[in-house]
């Protein structure tokens, strides 16, 4: 056939359009070599390709297990955002152990401390009626005659008196004999 390419024209626009091509021997010897190179250079192509992505892919699996920062922070990634506890029979005796009641320190109270805390309110100023107030000489000398042993003893114990009523180490009864011997001291002390 000696026409390459018939373009039919003609009122059928959809026919028109269609192209029939036809080639001759050499023609076709330059296509199927044209084709032939084409082959070749897409398989390069695509073997390049699949060289460098087996490259990529291959430095992304080579990892360093020597750097401790970077094993670090990938067991970070991948470590689970959560668990969930099952409450095992360890767990629960645990649970279920019965608190153990803190014991009471055993501390010794200065006689300021114990007199700040148990005496105070009746024997600083104004104190309550009858009550010699600390410091006060009047008060205080007729009964340090007695001897500081005596007046201990009635700190400890309680005293009724003439002017009024000393309840036993002054109502604290978790103080010491030692505490309240302590408090007598000072109190005494803060004679001039
Ligand atoms: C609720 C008030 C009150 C408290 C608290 C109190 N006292 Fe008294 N105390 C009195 C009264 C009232 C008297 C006077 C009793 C009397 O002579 O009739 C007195 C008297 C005393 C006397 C003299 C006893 C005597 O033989 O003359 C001593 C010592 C004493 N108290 C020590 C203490 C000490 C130490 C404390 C604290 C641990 C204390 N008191 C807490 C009310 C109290």
């Amino acid at each position: 056939m000696a026409d390459k390419v018939t373009i039919k024209l003609g009122y059928n626009r959809a026919a028109a359009r269609r192209e029939e091509i036809s080639l001759n021997a050499s023609e076709q010897k330059l296509f199927d070599g044209f084709t032939f190179v084409l082959g070749i250079f897409l398989g390069a192509l695509c073997a390049a390709a699949a060289a460098v992505t087996a490259g990529a892919l291959d430095s992304r699996s080579r990892l360093n297990t020597d750097d401790e920062i970077a094993m670090e922070a990938i067991a970070d990634r991948l470590a689970p955002v959560g668990r969930i506890a099952l409450l095992g029979d360890a767990e629960l005796a645990v649970a279920a152990a019965p608190v153990v009641a803190p014991t009471r320190v055993d501390t010794v109270l200065s006689g300021p401390q114990v007199f700040n805390e148990a005496c105070y309110l009746c024997h600083a100023p104004p104190g309550v009626p009858g009550a010699p107030v600390v410091g006060d000489v009047a008060a205080w000398e007729p009964r340090a005659a007695q001897g500081l042993q005596l007046l201990q003893e009635h700190a400890i114990n309680g005293y009724q008196g003439v002017a009024g009523f000393m309840p036993a180490k002054g109502g604290r009864v978790d103080l010491s004999d030692d505490e309240v011997r302590s408090a007598v001291e000072y109190m005494l002390e803060q004679l001039p």
